[in-house]
């Protein structure tokens, strides 16, 4: 069988992981590999694997980017808000409160990481299309800006906000018309979404808002969806947002921030294409202020939601390469001590990766394996056609560009416990997540007393 390799010589000898890869990725005098200083394989060690391993630096130069590319093209009136569903923890929201950013939550879990985590409760946003009461004021009570998803949203707060308190600070979510699931974009008058009120809804519902004194209207909401790669979908949404930032002002509403969502896609394979944060910020900003300035609008606080885009090149996840199953001819089973339950993003959307072994980043490729978990599913598999060296059981597997929505999506599947997280930064290795053991995941479970009776 012949087998591209990507490690030919007088490339990159990082390449093609390079851009797949934290930026602090190097390549010591043994041939093996470290990220922020520290040995891939001496994490794994101490570790224990399956390990998330996360680089500072790469998490800083990504906020760095977004808030000055925000400066330059949208001087002095942006607030970039980081998504915390892509990978939630009390180190994430400390991170990004530290680089100026705010926090979008989804759930009370979310919320309290995030204010516990050191995040200004004015810098947050609460969004989610089922909040319970509970939540609702969990949030209403931290002076945190509520993302009003539909009407039930709006009829609780009504009846849960005291009278003569504070007014909630809300924010309106609307569905855009536009969709952008896939690298295609469509727009259409309305759209199948459970997220946000309906174009048509608006007029009434910001009508009977200007009479709830609960409620203080601040800002307008509306997100295309996640791994986009094309710049134009931006467009059209600044332009849908500007006429109903038009229309809630023109009634009367205080409106100020003008929340574009997230969205930028990141390259999970070489094949993969995003445009930088810059160019991203650069025609956001641009499209926004082009849409406002031709309605006589005056510019709006610009906010946007990155999750994906800060944190998924940040992230690597080690493994330890264990059972070999060859079937002649046809494919070679190569298993982790992981998989679907640490990263479902493969089974759920057959995404693809790229991975390499931590020791042996540049030994010559000798066969194409499928990389496959330790999962009770024939589905559970993390990348289908791998091309590696001869790997032995026991070596260190790296998968690049986990960062987001693994850490964040994962489950107790076969009540595997979830993997530890560490932080790493000049040589120096945090541990931000312990790992889950597996009497951790008896913790919850009961059994009924007469289950216990002798007979
Ligand atoms: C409302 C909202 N904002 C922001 C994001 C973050 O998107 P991304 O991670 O693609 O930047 C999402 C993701 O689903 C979202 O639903």
């Amino acid at each position: 069988m012949v087998i591209s390799s990507p490690y030919e010589p007088g490339r990159d000898p990082l390449s093609p992981n390079r851009n797949l890869s934290p930026i602090t990725t190097e390549i010591d005098e043994h041939s093996r590999l470290s990220v922020g200083g520290c040995l891939l394989s001496e994490l794994a060690e101490r570790y224990d694997t399956p390990l998330y391993v996360l680089d500072e630096a790469s998490l800083r130069a990504a906020c760095q980017a977004y808030r000055e590319a925000l400066q330059r093209h949208y001087p002095g009136r942006s607030q970039p808000v980081y998504a915390s569903k892509a990978n939630s923890s009390l180190m994430m929201s400390s991170l990004v409160a530290s680089e100026g950013f705010g926090l979008d939550a989804v759930s009370a879990g979310e919320l309290l990481t995030a204010l516990q985590g050191g995040v200004a409760n004015d810098q947050i946003v609460f969004h989610g299309n089922n909040k319970s009461d509970q939540e609702l004021l969990l949030a209403y009570d931290n002076g945190v800006t509520i993302v009003i998803d539909n009407q039930h949203d709006l009829d609780r707060l009504a009846e849960l906000v005291p009278d003569e308190a504070e007014p909630a600070r809300l924010m309106l979510r609307f569905t855009p018309g536009i969709e952008c699931h896939t690298h295609e974009y469509i727009r259409t008058g309305h759209l199948d979404s459970k997220f946000g009120f309906d174009p048509d809804q608006l007029e009434p519902v910001l009508q009977s808002l200007l009479g709830c004194k609960w409620a203080r209207l601040t800002g307008i909401h509306a997100h295309i969806g996640s791994q986009i790669f094309e710049l134009e979908p931006h467009r059209d949404l600044a332009e849908v947002m500007a006429d109903v930032l038009q229309l809630a002002r023109g009634l009367g509403h205080p409106v100020e921030d003008l929340n574009v969502g997230g969205g930028l896609g990141i390259r999970y394979v070489d094949s993969d294409d995003p445009p930088s944060i810059e160019d991203w910020v650069r025609v956001v900003a641009e499209a926004v202020a082009k849409a406002c300035r031709s309605r006589n609008l005056d510019l709006p606080r610009l906010m946007c939601e990155p999750g994906r885009s800060l944190v998924a090149s940040a992230g690597v996840t080690l493994y330890r390469l264990g059972s070999r199953k060859v079937i002649p001819g046809l494919r070679t089973y190569l298993s982790v001590d992981g998989g679907m339950s640490d990263n479902p993003r493969s089974i759920t959307y057959q995404s693809l990766y790229n991975a390499c072994l931590a020791d042996r980043p540049l030994d010559p490729v000798e066969e194409t394996i499928t990389l496959a978990g330790k999962h009770c599913e024939s589905g559970d598999v993390l990348i289908k056609d791998l091309a590696l060296p001869k790997a032995s059981s026991g070596e260190v597997l790296v998968v690049f560009a986990t960062g987001a929505y693994n850490a964040s999506m994962s489950s107790n599947y076969n009540r595997i416990p979830r993997p530890a997280a560490v932080l790493v930064r000049d040589g120096q290795a945090d541990l931000v997540q312990r790992r889950e053991q597996p009497e951790d995941l008896l913790r919850y479970d009961v059994l009924p007393e007469r289950f216990m009776a002798v007979g």
